[in-house]
């Protein structure tokens, strides 16, 4: 910590009518010029967390910008009984036009105590509620904050206050993670289908330094009738020709997982797969005649289109739906089993959710079918 006086900047500096705010050892002071001198401050408000210098100098008061309570800029009284404690006061001179302030013996720097802790998360948590405006947000932040959300880096007090106060905040339902750290959690309203999110507060005693934002897994999509579109069934039908091949996964007899590459993966219908199995005694022909789930996964990854599909499984024992899924396959499968001695094999779908690409606003055409679903 820093002993004795330290010089802050010009007495020119400091506006007639308006506080300046400077840092002595991590502890933020708000500088005001009056007619008989110059004086400091602390300038965090006592009442939650704001920044007096951001708001209103009027008769020697200060007027927090948060819930107006005001301060004597003489002594650091408070007034009006809305702040429970005076903010503290420190000395200040001024030689040859520099102003120099000397912090108290007690004073210590840096990172803020339990209790400032509790007071920002405070306030955060009554801004976030009330869904406040940039003008709000600024005093709070420290002139260089920063705010990080994946895929993007926001620096400086203004884009970081319009970002807090823009309209991704306010439609959602916040509070405070009981955990170490000053993390609140946004969750959307019941009703809506909006992401919700959590916002992590890094501080010290000149306001927020750091905002970081994780989205929180999406809500589960309303679930439509099963039936896919054709524009879902083509991706499926040229999975191979697009070297898309698509997954499936199967459990054999013992509960031992599997999964395998299938390029001739058929809409049969449209709630309905096909595909043949080479051998009919061993692999997927004989583990669905044991478990028939299965699920499947498609993925295109230039568009991004991904479908995870869940069914029943089971190996179609007529004549025509084996000749159907058969001369449907194509030819390089066929190829493979000649004398069709493998499976023609079923799947009655159960679930297909995902979408047909990701675009600027997200998912594009989601879906999410479910089998029974009026
Ligand atoms: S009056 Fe200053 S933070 Fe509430």
């Amino acid at each position: 910590m820093s002993s004795g006086w330290v010089k802050v900047c010009r007495e020119d500096e400091i506006p007639a009518d308006e506080g300046k705010q400077v840092e002595v050892d991590g502890i933020a002071i708000g500088l005001y010029r009056l007619e008989d001198g110059c004086y400091a401050l602390n300038d965090i408000c006592t009442h939650a967390f704001a920044h007096l210098t951001t708001g209103w100098v009027e008769d020697d008061t200060v007027e927090c910008p948060l819930h107006h309570a005001r301060f004597e800029i003489r002594t650091g009284k408070a007034l009006d009984g809305i702040a429970p404690e005076d903010v503290e006061a420190y000395a200040v001179k001024v030689e040859d036009g520099d102003v120099y302030v000397e912090l108290g013996a007690g004073d210590e720097g840096a990172a803020p105590d339990e209790g400032t802790d509790s007071q920002l998360a405070d306030t955060l948590l009554e801004l976030l509620k009330s869904g406040a405006g940039a003008g709000e947000w600024k005093p709070i932040l420290a002139e260089a904050a920063e705010f990080e959300v994946l895929g993007s880096h926001l620096q400086g007090s203004d884009a970081v206050a319009e970002r807090l106060g823009g309209t991704e905040t306010k439609h959602l339902e916040w509070s405070r993670l009981e955990k170490p750290g000053c993390i609140l959690i946004g969750q959307p309203r019941s009703a809506t289908n909006d992401r919700g999110m959590a916002l992590m507060f890094a501080s010290t005693e000149v306001g927020v330094t750091r905002v970081s934002q994780q989205n929180l897994a999406m809500p589960p999509r309303p679930a439509m009738p099963m039936a896919m579109d054709a524009a879902i069934r083509e991706r499926i039908d040229n999975a191979l020709a697009a070297k898309r091949p698509m997954s499936l996964s199967y459990v054999d007899a013992e509960g031992r997982p599997h999964l395998s590459l299938r390029g001739s993966i058929l809409s049969i219908a449209d709630d309905q797969l096909g595909l043949w199995a080479r051998s009919a005694e061993t692999g997927l022909a004989a583990a669905v005649s044991a478990n028939a789930n299965v699920a499947l996964l498609y993925r295109d990854e230039e568009t991004r289109a991904t479908y995870q599909i869940r069914g029943r499984a089971s190996v179609a024992e007529d004549e025509a739906t084996r000749a159907q899924i058969y001369n449907a396959m194509p030819k390089v499968e066929r190829d493979h089993d000649f004398a069709m001695l493998g499976s023609a094999i079923v799947i009655e779908l159960d679930v297909v959710e995902g979408w047909a690409g990701i675009g600027p606003n997200g998912p594009i055409n989601p879906v999410r079918m479910v089998r029974g679903q009026a």
